[in-house]
């Protein structure tokens, strides 16, 4: 066993929590096997959908002619909006996300009507023909704009603490900022796509590629003026989501759904890359003001932020992601006294939705570039800054929000990579091969994290789970939470093959499915494991006790004298193995199914004030990023990467340092290569691999360090004491875009503040060093 594994971890049964197995499915990812939902055999008469999408921003439909359409080879069936016999929306909060755009279209690359044919060419090929005349209303593109019109797709919050505008007149010193944040595509490799097979007397049977099954589920019965019970959605993997299907593939679902309704055929909507580029929704760009007082060291006094995202049409889930940007606009730092304005703006654009970290990473954004700018005023190292400004005791342990934050280990983390990364020796060695490189500069960063673990809305966390055992011994096992490649499923069998001493080969891992477990939450906010796993834990529990019962009972010895320990279970003196227990237990008539439950404890949340305790526990890390870059061209490279993070005592490593590695990079995307771009008719021009850069192998760091926390251990009681792992490693990647302003900042005199947008593409990088020079 490995130093992860829980010290009281009876027995070595394979696969036990804290074991570094591979992810279930890896030999079938490698092999081409795992089979997605494009994969599953079709059904005889399967119809091909493809969806006719919106050339105008903001516009109303005056007609639409579908001769054409209606006569090209292979097409069974047109569907507008005004075929749709329920509801026309798929939004998940607010109803205000048509399916088929009725009448008025909000963005381009709205879904305006869907074909089905025989094949995929033939839909697609089909769309084309259609002709639409649109009436053009004026479209508002872009955050100011927005502003400036009072254009929202939800009211403007504020959450403050103290006297911000005392703090900010009373401090020694004050500097304001103006930032320009980009968003970014999920791009997973799979897109969206739903598969819908009429059953019997109006039922639907839905494969979804879905983070949230459940809601697939109401969505597509409300859509079809049916119930719950009518629908099951399905879904046995995705290949990737990182919110991009969180809920937006209920949009692709009700189509499906609804075209199988209307057919009675199967029907299948796979979306090519540039369609689901184009009709779904991405992470939120950003505007962000501050203003910041702080005193000779860098302690901020007080600070004055203003957050303003692109929504676009329609609200999504942009609630509860701008919710959390003001959530974590403080990151590790305490900030005495703050003020946090965030608009949601309407614009006439795809509507934007969950991304890794869900509105976080662009909180943290604004404040460690209001750090950064703080330290090269004060002509400091940045990290001293930061570390001036961490969470501490006593006083300073308070967020914003009201929660206190008395789980900190950022100090810990930050002493040990300081050390690990040779820090010190580094900062010198830069600025010495700067002095003497007039081309090529390099620059250092450390940034740490504090990602807070739960839903903002209370009553998402809970999930649920359904076990059985059978005679043989073996176990089937089903959970609310989706596997999207995260290691979810890898995760929560762990955890009952260790509850019940049983190597992790006998538990079979089962599909999402909404006739299994209802009402299951969306597996997000990293809290997949947290909550499943403990759902899955108390089934396997229930099974245990009633074995255990059993077993004392059988044996004559008292129950406390029943162990399960390594595919065994020893009563007194009699030892028998898991399955033949099982099999006795079955003879003598006591089940061996359960379900399980479980809701996170101790969290509270008052929405209308912002405070409370939202969060059940933080999760922390830290990197130190080093970079060079060209200043003649902009281009750049990442020399080495350093990261120390924190997964409370790891289920399994193998996978956490996977989830570490991958995000981190994901990150690093979102900061510098990946750049989406609009034109002033509000199309989106970068909607696909040639014009959208995703990071690559040789993106990866040449020098890349990365360690879980050895003595990490969550002090709250989540399962096995692990803690949630999928987002905050994203943020991490912060680092490499503060290296690359350090790297900026060499090319000007001491105290000098880059201006550098986000995404830092070359381009941008470019920008920034002639504008540096251009004030010498
Ligand atoms: N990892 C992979 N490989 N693919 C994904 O789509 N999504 C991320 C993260 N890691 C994702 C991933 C996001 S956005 C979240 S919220 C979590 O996984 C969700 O899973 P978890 O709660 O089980 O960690
Ligand atoms: Mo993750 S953005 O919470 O799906």
């Amino acid at each position: 066993m490995d130093a992860h594994a829980k010290p009281d971890a009876g027995g070595s049964v394979a696969g036990a929590a804290g074991s570094a197995i591979p992810h279930d499915s890896s030999h079938l990812h490698v092999s081409g096997e795992a089979t997605y939902t494009d994969d599953i055999p079709e059904p005889r008469g399967v119809l091909h959908l493809a969806v006719g999408m919106s050339t105008r921003p903001h516009a109303r439909i005056v007609a639409m002619d579908f001769d054409a359409v209606r006569r090209a080879p292979g097409v069974v069936e047109v569907l507008t909006a005004d075929d749709i016999p329920g509801d026309n929306n798929c939004g998940p909060v607010v109803a205000d996300d048509p399916i088929l755009a009725p009448g008025l279209v909000q963005y381009v690359g709205q879904a305006v009507f869907a074909v089905a044919a025989h094949t995929v060419e033939q839909a697609r090929k089909a769309v084309a023909l259609a002709r639409i005349e649109y009436e053009d209303l004026e479209p508002v593109l872009d955050i100011p704009t927005a502003i400036a019109t009072g254009s929202f797709v939800l009211p403007t919050e504020t959450l403050e603490r103290g006297d911000t505008a005392a703090a900010l007149d009373k401090a020694a010193h004050r500097l304001r900022g103006e930032l320009a944040l980009g968003g970014q595509d999920q791009f997973y490799l799979e897109g969206q796509i739903a598969l819908a097979l009429p059953r019997e007397d109006g039922d639907l049977f839905v494969y979804s590629s879905t983070q949230h099954p459940g809601e697939v589920q109401h969505l597509v019965a409300h859509s079809l003026r049916r119930h719950s019970k009518d629908v099951v959605v399905e879904c046995r993997r995705m290949g990737g989501a990182f919110g991009g299907k969180e809920s937006q593939a209920a949009l692709i679902a009700c189509i499906a759904g609804l075209m199988a309704d209307r057919t009675r055929k199967p029907c299948k909507l796979r979306l090519d890359r540039d369609v689901d580029m184009l009709m779904t929704g991405k992470r939120h760009d950003f505007i962000i003001h501050y203003d910041v007082g702080f005193d000779d060291n860098g302690r901020i006094e007080g600070i004055d932020f203003m957050f303003a995202s692109r929504c676009g049409m329609s609200a999504d889930l942009s609630g509860a992601i701008n919710d959390r940007t003001m959530f974590h606009c403080d990151n590790a730092y305490y900030l005495p006294n703050v003020k946090i304005l965030s608009h949601r703006c309407k614009t006439h654009t795809v509507s934007n939705t969950a991304f890794r970290g869900f509105g976080g990473p662009q909180g943290m954004f604004g404040i460690e570039y209001a750090i950064d700018d703080i330290a090269r005023y004060l002509r400091k190292d940045p990290l001293e800054v930061r570390r001036a400004n961490y969470y501490g005791v006593g006083q300073r342990n308070v967020t914003p929000y009201q929660q206190v934050v008395d789980d900190n280990i950022l100090e810990e983390i930050t002493q040990k990579l300081v050390r690990t990364s040779d820090y010190a020796e580094r900062r010198a060695e830069v600025r010495e091969f700067n002095a003497q490189s007039p081309v090529l500069k390099r620059g250092l960063a450390f940034t740490p994290v504090k990602f807070g673990i739960s839903f903002t809305a209370t009553h998402l966390n809970q999930a649920g789970a359904l076990l059985h055992v059978y005679t043989d011994g073996t176990v089937h096992l089903n959970h609310g939470g989706t596997e999207m490649g995260q290691g979810l499923f890898t995760k929560v069998a762990q955890v009952v093959a260790d509850e019940l001493q049983i190597d992790v080969e006998r538990i079979k891992i089962t599909a999402s499915d909404t006739s299994k477990v209802p009402n299951a939450s969306a597996t997000a906010a990293s809290s997949g494991t947290d909550l499943n796993g403990k759902a899955a834990q108390a089934a396997a529990q229930t099974i245990k006790a009633r074995l255990t019962r059993f077993a004392a009972e059988h044996f004559r010895v008292a129950e406390s004298a029943v162990v399960f320990r390594n595919n065994a279970v020893q009563a007194g003196d009699a030892t028998v193995s898991f399955a033949e227990l099982a099999k006795m237990a079955w003879f003598a008539r006591v089940p061996l199914s359960s379900t399980g439950f479980y809701s996170t404890p101790k969290i509270n949340y008052d929405r209308s004030t912002f405070s409370g305790r939202p969060f059940y526990y933080f999760a922390y890390g830290a990197a130190v990023s080093e970079v060079i870059i060209d200043t003649l061209t902009g281009e750049y490279r990442t020399l080495r990467v350093d990261i120390l993070h924190d997964c409370g005592r790891s289920l399994n490593p193998a996978i956490d340092m996977g989830q570490i590695e991958g995000g981190f990079i994901q990150g690093v995307g979102w900061l510098t290569s990946e750049e989406l771009w609009w034109n002033d008719q509000g199309e989106l021009k970068t909607h696909a691999p040639s014009t959208y850069k995703i990071p690559v192998c040789s993106d990866v760091p040449e020098d890349f360090r990365v360690e879980i926390l050895e003595s990490g251990l969550n002090r709250e009681d989540t399962v096995f004491r692990s803690k949630a792992v999928g987002e905050p490693p994203l943020m991490l990647g912060l680092s490499v875009f503060y290296a690359l302003r350090d790297a900026i900042a060499a090319v000007g005199p001491d105290g000098c503040l880059p201006g550098l947008r986000a995404p830092a593409t070359p381009e941008a990088v470019l920008a920034a060093v002639s504008a540096v020079r251009a004030t010498q």
